[in-house]
């Protein structure tokens, strides 16, 4: 599936920018990665179990413009992962203006329940990883005074009922966003995404049952702007703090519809 050499050669020839975004085989990483690549920057996919998905991507995207997109796959609950993404990253690319750290586990903790794995897999994929990624590939992202962008969640401010760890994961990601922003600073920037609610999680996709309708009109009244955000929001909010936002540091930017006002 990579195509590391080709992509270093291109990339020499051409002084490409390159963007790593975790998670994004599918859904909001999928649509960070595509806003980038449709800005001209090779564009590095991460996946973890979605091998098929990220395939599809990196072919779809590589039709457009030949050696322009590949894929790593790493559990970032890994150690070992985490520093073989970034070494891949490092050795083979080369190169690095935006890192987006958008993969995330998301599901409830019942308090009385949480273990030392239900902490870790939540704290790892959200956080951690988060972390070990942004000092590994800092001397990287400094060369091109690059950027970091973490996406994080309105529930990092206001925790999700039933949803501790996560919410847990998600505060210490923004705090994560305004430390590395002053150690890392003044050669790369960092900044992060908050999103309200964009994609109806899975339990309540069914819009024909009535306690699921409920639900989501109980959701949408918290939103002073009355509807879901869009995958493409987030995208845009990414690009621009990193391509834009060139006095922008420590800032963490709401795109949730002003859910966090009500
Ligand atoms: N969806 C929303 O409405 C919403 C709202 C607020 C905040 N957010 C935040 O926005 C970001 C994207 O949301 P989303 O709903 O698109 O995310 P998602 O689909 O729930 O997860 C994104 C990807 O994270 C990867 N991932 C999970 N655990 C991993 C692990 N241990 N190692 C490596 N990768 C792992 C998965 O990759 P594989 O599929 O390859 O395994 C998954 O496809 C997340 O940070 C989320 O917290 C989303």
């Amino acid at each position: 599936m990579l195509s590391m050499n080709v992509l270093q050669i291109y990339m020499i020839m051409n002084d490409t920018k390159v963007a790593l975004i975790t998670g994004a085989a599918k859904r909001i990483g999928a649509c960070i990665a595509e806003k980038f690549h449709a800005n001209n920057y090779q564009v590095i996919i991460h996946y973890n179990h979605s091998a098929d998905a990220a395939l599809e991507l990196v072919n779809q995207l590589n039709h457009v413009r030949i050696d322009s997109a590949s894929a790593i796959q790493a559990n970032l609950t890994n150690s070992a992962d985490v520093n073989a993404l970034a070494n891949q990253v490092i050795s083979f690319v080369g190169r690095l203006d935006t890192l987006v750290n958008n993969a995330s586990s998301f599901y409830g903790s019942t308090i009385g329940e949480v273990d030392d794995d239900h902490w870790n897999d939540l704290i790892d994929s959200n956080l951690r990883a988060a972390f070990f990624l942004s000092q590994a590939l800092s001397p990287l992202l400094s060369k091109h005074s690059g950027s970091i962008v973490n996406i994080v969640d309105t529930h990092g401010d206001k925790p999700l009922k039933g949803y501790a760890v996560y919410s847990i994961a998600k505060a210490g990601l923004k705090a994560l966003t305004k430390a590395l922003a002053t150690d890392l600073a003044p050669k790369v920037r960092v900044n992060g995404v908050s999103p309200g609610a964009i994609i109806w999680p899975a339990r309540f996709e069914n819009a024909e049952d009535e306690t699921v309708k409920l639900a989501r009109e109980m959701i949408l009244q918290k939103i002073p702007l009355g509807r879901l955000g869009e995958m493409q929001n987030i995208a845009d909010t990414c690009f621009f703090l990193a391509e834009e936002g060139s006095y922008i540091s420590g800032q963490v930017i709401r795109v949730d519809g002003g859910r966090y006002l009500a």
